[in-house]
């Protein structure tokens, strides 16, 4: 037999005639310790060869596994780390019976590091996602999502949690997260790479987990959900976009975002967002993520420069998915044009005489030189036509609602005006400016509201949910004075900006396509 040539387990051991029954361990199971030949009668020659054989097999097979498993910096998406394990297990085991048999210390150390381990994996500890005892004030600087850990910021960044890094002590994010129902029975822990738990599998790549306490189906709660990671995103110069997104609200995971939140998720980072429901893991197994970004407080906390930025970002993002270019609108954004938009609701919080109100804005947007009025309904339009219509908007009259939340896709500095049914001053809380904030967080400038002093009284004064309920989908009448009045003070002041801007040569945001700004 030429022994030069056999480097591997591939080597025919028939070429050495033994006997027929160990051909079959010849080829791939040459790590089997039932492979051992002492229990079978044959010449002692045979024999010492034979061990020398298997021996030197075994050898170059556990190298080859063990620079294989270190060569793998993270193991494959969704491989069991069980198996990792079972291997590891397998070649501890092959090396102490066939090869160290002189060296029982590196057997005891190997064992060691081995029970060390068994006590590292079996120390991970899984806590409630939603904590209980926070329960009633979830709107307190912390929130009840992974309460047991605070947050980092830096720079006026977004405030997040990030597996692992130095403060989670190198510590990777582990979840038992697939239920849908009750926050409290999904957990969390943290885990070294090195001692996950057992049966948990590992999925590489960046991975964004967020807390959301209203919903994703909505758009406005929807984008500042995902607003920080946008935020982070930018901050690391936009290298890598997420594998995946795990999507909690109350701690119950989430399968989906609307489709509007969707294609602003796959315009800014290039890819659709793919939802993680856990559902190709078993009941009770955990998931360890490689390298995870946490956030539960939307914007909160991030300087107001970096809300610009980020929503500048967010604006470029959307016109280069949507293929928008400065020739969209026929006549362009140039300095003499004012383009004032009637962004219409149907149903609730519609204008009660719609024609009337379009009336009123075509006057007044007739008295002023290059104004053009465009009306539209929201619910007429796919993602990309409503990117397109705010592209070419600098005034945007809306009532109150959630298609408002487009406001951040117009220029820098355009202008938005808002109209609100009877009600909702007394009787709709904080969440009635959240598209003033908006307008402010992205740089637009909100030109004031109208509210409706007209309509039916509330029949259950005393009480403010009941009253909300009542008013919250009114119908808005006009004011055809005060309107007149308004939209002229707003288009004459829109037009000397964009003379002044021309002037003094201050541009526009410029419509670029692929110039989107990172950190
Ligand atoms: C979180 O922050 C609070 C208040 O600053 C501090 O008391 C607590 O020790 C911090 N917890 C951790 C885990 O760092
Ligand atoms: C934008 O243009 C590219 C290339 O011309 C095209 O493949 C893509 O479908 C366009 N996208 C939209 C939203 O129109
Ligand atoms: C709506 O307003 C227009 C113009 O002011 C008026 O002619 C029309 O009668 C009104 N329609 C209703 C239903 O009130
Ligand atoms: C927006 O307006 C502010 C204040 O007038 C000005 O400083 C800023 O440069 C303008 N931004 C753009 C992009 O035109
Ligand atoms: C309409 O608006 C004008 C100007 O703001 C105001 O003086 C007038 O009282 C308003 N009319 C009604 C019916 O509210």
């Amino acid at each position: 037999m030429d022994r030069a040539s056999s480097p591997s387990c591939s080597v025919d051991i028939r070429t050495a005639s033994l006997p027929a029954i160990y051909t079959a361990t010849g080829s791939s199971k040459c790590s089997q310790p039932s492979a051992r030949p002492a229990a079978i009668p044959f010449s002692i020659y045979t024999a010492k060869l034979f061990v020398y054989v298997v021996s030197t097999c075994v050898l170059l097979f556990i190298l080859s596994q063990i620079s294989l498993l270190q060569s793998r910096s993270a193991p494959s998406p969704r491989w069991p780390l069980s198996l990792v394990r079972q291997w590891q297990k397998i070649i501890l085991d092959t090396t102490s019976s066939d090869v160290t048999l002189d060296s029982t210390a590196a057997a005891t150390k190997a064992s060691k590091v081995e029970d060390v381990d068994k006590r590292l994996r079996d120390a991970v500890t899984f806590l409630p996602l939603k904590d209980l005892r926070f329960a009633d004030r979830p709107a307190e600087g912390h929130t009840w999502f992974i309460s047991s850990l605070n947050d980092t910021s830096v720079g006026g960044g977004p405030q997040h949690m990030r597996f692992p890094s130095a403060s989670s002590k190198g510590r990777v994010l582990c979840l038992k997260g697939r239920h849908f129902h009750d926050g409290s029975w999904n957990s969390y822990a943290l885990a070294w790479p090195d001692a996950l738990p057992r049966d948990a599998t590992f999925m590489s790549g960046l991975t964004f987990v967020s807390y959301n306490h209203y919903d994703y189906g909505n758009i406005w709660h929807g984008l500042s959900t995902v607003f920080p990671f946008v935020a982070w995103h930018q901050g690391h110069s936009c290298r890598r976009p997420p594998e995946r997104w795990v999507l909690y609200h109350w701690g119950e995971l989430r399968p989906g975002m609307s489709p509007w939140l969707s294609k602003l998720m796959e315009a800014t980072f290039g890819k659709p967002p793919s939802v993680e429901v856990f559902d190709k893991i078993k009941e009770d197994g955990s998931v360890c993520f490689e390298d995870a970004v946490v956030t539960r407080h939307n914007e909160g906390g991030m300087s107001t420069e970096r809300r610009i930025e980020a929503y500048g970002l967010l604006r470029c993002s959307v016109r280069r998915y949507c293929n928008v270019s400065s020739e969209v609108d026929g006549d362009g954004n140039k300095v003499n044009t004012v383009r004032l938009t009637l962004f219409m609701r149907r149903g609730g919080r519609s204008f009660r005489n719609e024609s009337a109100v379009v009336g009123i804005f075509q006057r007044e947007c007739d008295k002023v030189e290059g104004c053009r009025l465009t009306l539209a309904h929201s619910d007429d339009l796919s993602f990309c036509d409503q990117v397109k219509l705010m592209s070419a908007t600098d005034v945007l009259a809306s009532p109150h609602g959630a298609q408002l939340t487009n406001i951040f896709m117009m220029d820098r500095n355009s202008s938005v005006m808002e109209f609100y049914p009877k009600g909702w001053l007394h009787y709709a809380g904080v969440g009635q400016y959240v598209y003033q904030w908006l307008s402010s967080w992205s740089g637009m400038s909100h030109q004031g509201a109208w509210r409706d002093p007209v309509g039916e009284d509330c029949p259950y004064p005393q009480d403010t949910a009941k009253c909300f309920d009542f008013y919250k989908n009114g119908l808005i009448g006009h004011n055809e004075t005060h309107f007149s009045e308004w939209a002229r003070k707003v288009l004459v002041e829109v037009k000397l900006r964009k003379i002044g801007d021309s002037v003094s040569k201050r541009k526009q945001d410029s419509i670029e396509i692929g110039g989107c700004a990172c950190n």
